[in-house]
C-alpha cells in the first residue's frame, strides 16, 4: 500500500473517530431527567375527518380513550376533507354533509389553533355528543366552548370563527381551505383516516379497513408508544 492509498484511509479513520467522539456529547447533555422529558418529541397523530361524519365520530370516540392513556406523548390534530369550490359563497369549500359541516370544521379548526389540546379536544367531543345534526350550529359551538371552558372572545376562537359562532369569519374560512388542501396533499381521502407519525395506519369507512396493526384502543396506544420510543430513543425509557 503506497502513500497515495494510505491518505484516504487515514482520513476515513480520523473522520470515524470524530463522529464517535461527537456521538457522546448528546448523551452527556441529557443525563438530567427533567431536561429529558422537557425535550421529548411528541408523536404526531392526524385524524382525517369531517365534522358531521359518523365515521369521524367513531374514530374520535376511540381516540378519546387512546388519549386517556398517552395524551402526554401525542401531538394530535384534525385534518378536514372537502372539495375546494369557488362557487361556494360562504366557505369556498363543498363539505359532504352540507354547509353546516363546513361551519363545524371551521369551529373545530379555530379551537385547535387557539386553545390547548385538552380544551379543543373537549370542544370536539362536546360537539359530537350533541349529535351529528347539531354539529356546526352556532348555539352548539357556544355551548361547547362553555363546556370546554374556552374563553370565546379572549382566546381568539370567537374572532376566528365569527363571534356569533357562524363559522364564516375570514380567518376560520382560510383555515378550512388550508386544511382541505393539506388533506389532499397528504393523501387523506376517507373520513376517518388515522395517521400516526406520518404513516397511514387505519381507516374507518363504514367498517375498519387497512388496519395492519389493529384498530382497538390498545392497538393504537401500542403504536403510539412504539413511535414515541423511535422519536426519543432509548434514553427516554425511564
Ligand atoms: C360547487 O358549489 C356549487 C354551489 O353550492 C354546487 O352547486 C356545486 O355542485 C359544487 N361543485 C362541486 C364539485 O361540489
Ligand atoms: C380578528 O381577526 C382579524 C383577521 O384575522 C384581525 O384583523 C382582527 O384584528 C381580529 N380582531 C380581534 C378583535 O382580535
Amino acid at each position: 500500500m503506497g502513500p497515495a492509498t494510505l491518505m484516504p484511509l487515514l482520513a476515513a479513520i480520523s473522520a470515524t473517530f470524530t463522529v464517535a467522539v461527537g456521538a457522546h456529547e448528546p448523551v452527556l447533555q441529557v443525563q438530567e431527567p427533567a431536561q429529558v422529558s422537557y425535550n421529548a418529541v411528541k408523536v404526531p397523530v392526524i385524524l382525517g375527518v369531517m365534522s358531521r361524519c359518523p365515521d369521524a365520530h367513531l374514530c374520535e370516540t376511540v381516540f378519546d380513550q387512546v388519549l386517556q392513556k398517552v395524551s402526554g406523548k401525542v401531538d394530535l390534530s384534525l385534518s378536514f376533507i372537502g372539495t375546494i369550490n369557488a362557487s361556494e359563497p360562504d366557505f369556498g369549500v363543498t363539505c359532504m354533509h352540507g354547509a353546516e359541516e363546513c361551519a363545524g370544521n371551521v369551529q373545530e379548526l379555530c379551537a385547535m389553533k387557539y386553545t390547548s389540546q385538552n380544551e379543543w379536544w373537549e370542544f370536539v367531543q362536546c360537539q359530537n355528543f350533541h349529535g351529528r345534526d347539531n354539529v356546526g350550529l352556532p348555539e352548539t359551538a357556544l355551548k361547547c366552548a362553555n363546556t370546554a371552558k374556552i374563553d370565546w372572545e379572549g382566546s381568539g376562537v370567537g374572532n376566528c370563527t365569527g363571534v356569533d359562532g357562524s363559522g364564516k369569519a375570514e380567518e376560520g374560512v382560510k383555515l378550512l381551505q388550508e386544511s382541505v388542501k393539506t388533506s389532499q396533499a397528504i393523501g387523506i381521502k376517507k373520513s376517518c383516516t388515522i395517521i400516526i407519525n406520518g404513516k397511514q395506519v387505519c381507516i374507518h369507512d363504514g367498517t375498519w379497513k387497512d388496519c395492519e396493526n389493529g384498530h382497538t384502543v390498545s392497538d393504537f396506544v401500542k403504536q403510539i408508544e412504539e413511535e414515541y420510543q423511535k422519536l426519543n430513543g432509548d434514553d427516554m425509557e425511564a
